[in-house]
């Protein structure tokens, strides 16, 4: 598909800046820092948008809250995945009736993926009359500008009908913690799998260039973050848009070149373009994790193909091996969908068993959800929603008990975590991370959260593990 990678000059994003400026003291009148809420729904990426919403909120004077009685400005970044998500924000946004109720001035804005999709911003427009500012994920980085527009005129502001993305460099960005970190290699997605309506919303695939990905890689590290996450829709196609002669196994190893003590993982991979050359870096970069997220969505050859995946379960399980070759120690998850259109118990089985041969370490599990536009929402679909359910709680089943005795595997086993968080309970005080990704409560000193330290693992269940910290730092 023809497609020309838009750059949006760094002039405008400064001048999107200056209108932040502009709007200091507009958001509320009343001589103090006004307080902003934003609340994100979906995957990373979206989690990644959200930080840059909190940029410019920053920009513009604002402090930050969680409490919606207490904003001036509450920001709703929506997903558009699955219907369930879009229920929960609806249902939200109405609930936002009784903020506003209390505090007329309040501005309510909704964005991201869920009202790029037409049907739902009219839905937005028509039936809650609570928002003020609606724009989709391409018009996110003019968002100071749409705000303004509703702070001068007063009138509803929506600004969803943008199709193509762009790339843009330079927009202000409040992280959300100060040990992991998300970092947008990538935008968009050109697979067009079936049931899926992220390459609607989101545009085609365009990709950072090297240089800019590598700075802000090392921002971090010297920022002392310890974990970064490298996000797209599809990591394994990243710079084939570019027309350089570097890909995604190269952009592991630049950053790994980045001196200093710190993690790489990342996320996206289809299948269909993970290759050994990526599995050979992972293993060859000390820094990059041995953890991969490798979407398999079902385990059927007619579904797979239906699902337009562009692979075979064969393929996939071949992946896998190869993949376990170079880092037997290689953490592996999946999504999958469950009640794909027409999927018969039969078919539903060979996922089963496919999980069995691949024994993920965890598994993210979900029941297809029809997505409007997309190919699979007129495919015919016989099967009932009970019927998809029980082969869900099945698959729910075999994901958990893999998943336990996998965990049972660690105990008694010392392992180097990444301290990266306190969970307020007295028991097991501290949250981390191992080198695979997988979760370990600890108890230990608050002073550990950001440091690598060795624990020994004690004990363990289906979701996570339990150690006590060997050596600090
Ligand atoms: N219904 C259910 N799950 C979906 N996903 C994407 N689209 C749908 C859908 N229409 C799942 C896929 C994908 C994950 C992010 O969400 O498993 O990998
Ligand atoms: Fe959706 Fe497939 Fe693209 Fe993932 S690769 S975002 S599932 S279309």
């Amino acid at each position: 598909m023809a497609y020309e990678r838009k750059v949006i000059d760094i002039s405008e994003v400064e001048k999107q800046l200056e209108i932040c400026r502009s709007l200091r003291g507009r958001i509320c009148e009343e001589g103090r820092q006004p307080l902003a809420m934003v609340d994100t729904y979906g995957c990373q990426q979206n989690e990644a948008d959200s930080e840059k919403l909190r940029g410019y909120l920053a920009e513009m004077g604002c402090g930050f809250t969680q409490d919606e009685f207490e904003a001036d400005i509450i920001v709703i970044n929506t997903c558009a995945v699955r219907e369930h998500a879009e229920m929960r924000v609806l249902g939200n946004v109405g609930a936002l009736n009784h903020s506003k109720k209390n505090k007329p001035r309040q501005i309510i804005a909704v964005c991201g993926c869920m009202v790029q999709q037409q049907h739902m911003a009219d839905k937005v427009k028509m039936s809650y009359p609570v928002v003020d500012l609606c724009f989709g994920p391409h018009e996110l980085w003019r968002f100071p500008e749409h705000l303004k527009r509703y702070l001068d005129k007063h009138k509803r502001v929506f600004e969803t009908s943008q199709q193509d993305g762009c790339v843009i460099e330079g927009m202000p960005l409040k992280r959300d913690g100060k040990v992991k970190a998300w970092l947008s290699i990538m935008y968009g997605c050109n697979n067009f799998c079936t049931y899926c309506v992220v390459p609607y919303v989101r545009g085609r695939e365009r990709s950072r260039q090297p240089e800019d990905i590598i700075r802000e890689a090392r921002q971090l590290v010297e920022e002392g973050y310890k974990d970064i996450t490298l996000l797209g829709q599809n990591v394994n196609s990243y710079g084939k848009d570019l027309g350089l002669d570097v890909d995604f196994a190269d952009l592991i190893r630049m950053i790994n070149d980045i001196p200093g003590d710190f993690l790489i993982r990342f996320m996206t991979s289809h299948p269909k373009d993970a290759t050994e050359k990526l599995f050979k870096t992972m293993a060859e970069c000390e820094k990059c994790a041995h953890q991969l997220h490798l979407p398999v969505q079902a385990g059927n050859n007619t579904i797979l193909k239906r699902m337009n995946r562009s692979y075979t379960r064969e393929k996939y399980l071949e992946l896998v091996k190869l993949a376990r070759s170079y880092m037997p120690d290689l953490v592996i998850t999946t999504d999958i969908i469950v009640g794909f259109p027409d999927e018969s118990d039969e078919q539903f089985e060979d996922t089963i068993s496919l999980c069995e041969e691949v024994r993920y370490d965890g598994m993210f599990t979900f029941i297809y959800s029809k997505r409007v536009g997309t190919p699979a929402a007129s495919m015919p679909d016989p099967y009932t929603r009970a019927q998809k359910q029980l082969h869900f709680d099945k698959l729910m089943d075999v994901s958990n008990r893999i998943s336990g005795e996998k965990h049972k595997e660690y105990e008694g086993k010392t392992l180097r975590v990444l301290v990266d968080g306190t969970t307020g309970k007295d028991e097991y005080n501290l949250s981390s991370r191992t080198n695979g990704g997988r979760l370990v409560h600890l108890k230990g000193d608050e002073s550990l959260v950001g440091q690598f330290v060795d624990v020994e693992i004690t004990s363990s269940n289906n979701w996570a593990l339990y150690g006590v910290v060997k050596t600090t730092p």
